[in-house]
C-alpha cells in the first residue's frame, strides 16, 4: 500500500474556508496601508544566512529554517521581513524621497517550539516608515496596526496596545549602574518579567547582568508601575527627562488620533529582537488568553548593520495567527459559503454546446457561472445547483431555445420566468 503523506508539524492547510478568512484579513490589512499612504514591496522567502544573525537576536536565530544550497551558500528561509527590508532599501532608499512608508504581506517561517498561537509558517503584516525620527513617525505606525484591528472589528475592550521606550529603559538602567555591554542582557531578562518569577528575575539581574541586590529591586519596582514619576526618581538625568518627555508626547498624539483607550504604558515591554532603538510596542487580546497579536517599534541602526547609509525607521509586524483566533472567537469572520452567480443545466446532450455558449458568453461579462460536467437528469442537476450555492439556474429545453429563450430560477424565491438569451447576457446585474 502506498505510504501516506502528513502535513509537517507547525504548517497549515488552507482549505477554502480558511482561505477566505485569510483572504479577508489580508484584504483588510491592504486597505488600511493603502489609507494610510503606504506602497506594497516584497522580497524572495530565501536569504543569506548571514542576513539574521547578529541582526535579528538570539531567539530568532535559533529557529532559523536554514541549509547549505547546491552552490555551498548559507541560506535561510526568511523568519521575518525587517532585515530584508533593509537589505533592499539600503541598494535604493538614496533615490527615494522620505520618509519611505513601505507596507508588505510575506509568509515567515520560525522552527518554533509547539504551542497556542505560534506555528511554524505564518502570515505578517509589516508596515515600515523609513527615513524619519520624529516621533510622529511612531505615532502613526501604531495608529496603522490599531486601525487594522478595527477595521477587522476589534474595539478597545478587545485589543489594547502596551508601550515602552527602550531609550528610557537604557537610561534607567544606566542611572541605576548597568553599563553597555550590558545592556541587552538586561533587555532578555526584563522580556521575560512577566513570563518567570520575581525571585529568578532578581537572580538574572544579578548573575547575568551584575546588578547589586539593591538596583535589581528597584528596577523591578520601576517596572512595574506605568511611567509614574520615574524622571522624579532620577532627578539631574536629562536622558531620563528626555525619553520619558518623547513617550508622553507619543501617547498624547495617539490620544488626539482617538486611538487613547487603546494605549498603555508598560515599561516591562522591550521586544524579544535586538535591532530596537526607542519606542516599541505589541498589542495584546486584552483577555491576555492568547500570545501577542503584533510587536513593532523603532530601529534606527539596522540599515548600518546591512551595509546602508545610516537611516532611521520604525514599523510593526502583525501576525495573522493570533489574529484569525481572535476574530473566529468574536465571529468577526465573513460567512464562507460558496456561491455563484448561474448554474446552466441543458435538458438533454443536445442542449450541451448551447450551454458552453452560454456559460462562456456569461463568464465573458464577469459573472460566476458553473454546470454539470456530465449530462444528468435535470432533478440531479438542480440538486448540485443548490449545492454549489447557484443564485439562479438556467434551463435550456429544446422547445425554448428553438425561439432564443430559456427558463430562469431565483433559487432563493423559487420564482421562474422565461428570459430572452441575448438579452440576459448583455443585462448588466
Ligand atoms: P515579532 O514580534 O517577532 O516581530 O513578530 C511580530 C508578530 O508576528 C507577533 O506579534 C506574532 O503575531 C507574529 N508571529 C511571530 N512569530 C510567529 C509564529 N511563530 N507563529 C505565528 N505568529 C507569529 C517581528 O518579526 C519584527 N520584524 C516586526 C517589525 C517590523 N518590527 C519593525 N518592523
Amino acid at each position: 500500500m502506498a505510504k501516506g503523506f502528513r502535513r509537517l508539524p507547525g504548517f497549515r492547510d488552507f482549505a477554502p474556508e480558511d482561505f477566505a478568512a485569510r483572504a479577508h484579513v489580508f484584504e483588510v490589512w491592504r486597505r488600511v496601508s493603502r489609507c494610510y499612504g503606504f506602497a506594497e514591496y516584497d522580497g524572495p522567502p530565501l536569504e543569506p544566512l548571514d542576513l539574521y544573525v547578529e541582526k535579528s537576536g538570539r531567539e530568532i536565530v535559533g529557529q532559523l529554517y536554514s541549509f547549505r544550497d547546491k552552490g555551498e551558500r548559507d541560506v535561510s528561509l526568511r523568519p521575518e521581513m525587517t532585515p530584508s527590508l533593509a537589505r533592499i532599501l539600503a541598494e535604493r532608499s538614496r533615490s527615494l524621497p522620505k520618509p519611505i512608508r513601505w507596507f508588505s504581506v510575506p509568509q515567515l517561517f520560525r522552527y518554533e517550539r509547539q504551542q497556542r498561537g505560534r506555528l511554524r509558517e505564518h502570515f505578517q503584516w509589516n508596515v515600515d516608515i523609513v527615513g524619519e525620527e520624529a516621533v510622529a513617525a511612531d505615532a502613526e505606525i501604531l495608529a496603522v496596526a490599531l486601525d487594522g484591528l478595527r477595521e477587522l472589528g476589534l474595539t478597545d475592550t478587545d485589543v489594547r496596545a502596551r508601550v515602552s521606550d527602550r531609550r528610557l529603559l537604557t537610561a534607567l538602567l544606566r542611572a541605576l549602574g548597568v553599563g553597555e555591554a550590558q545592556t541587552l542582557d538586561a533587555f532578555t531578562v526584563i522580556d521575560k518579567l512577566e513570563f518567570e518569577d520575581p525571585e529568578r528575575s532578581r537572580e538574572r539581574l544579578a548573575n547575568e547582568v551584575g546588578m547589586s541586590p539593591e538596583g535589581a529591586a528597584e528596577l523591578l519596582s520601576l517596572l512595574a508601575g506605568g511611567l509614574g514619576d520615574v524622571s522624579a526618581r532620577f532627578p539631574g538625568r536629562a536622558d531620563v527627562t528626555e525619553a520619558e518627555a518623547r513617550l508622553r508626547e507619543y501617547v498624547a498624539m495617539l490620544e488626539a488620533m482617538g486611538l487613547g483607550a487603546y494605549v498603555e504604558l508598560d515599561l516591562r515591554i522591550v521586544r524579544g529582537l535586538a535591532y530596537y532603538t526607542g519606542i516599541v510596542f505589541e498589542i495584546f487580546d486584552r483577555r491576555r488568553g492568547l500570545r501577542a497579536i503584533c510587536g513593532g517599534g523603532r530601529y534606527d541602526r539596522l540599515f548600518e548593520l546591512v551595509g546602508g547609509s545610516p537611516l532611521p525607521a520604525v514599523g510593526f509586524g502583525m501576525g495573522d495567527v493570533v489574529l484569525t483566533e481572535l476574530l473566529r472567537e468574536h465571529a468577526l469572520l465573513p460567512d464562507a459559503t460558496r456561491s455563484v452567480d448561474y448554474y446552466v443545466v441543458p435538458v438533454s446532450a443536445e442542449e450541451r454546446p448551447r450551454a458552453l455558449e452560454l456559460a462562456h458568453a456569461l463568464r465573458v461579462r464577469g459573472r460566476s457561472v458553473t454546470y454539470s460536467l456530465r449530462q444528468q437528469s435535470v432533478g440531479k442537476q438542480f440538486k448540485m445547483a443548490a449545492a454549489q450555492g447557484a443564485r439562479r439556474v438556467i434551463v435550456l429545453g429544446p422547445a425554448e431555445l428553438e425561439r432564443g429563450m430559456a427558463v430562469l430560477r431565483d433559487m432563493t424565491s423559487g420564482e421562474e420566468c422565461d428570459v430572452d438569451l441575448e438579452e440576459l447576457v448583455e443585462d448588466d446585474r
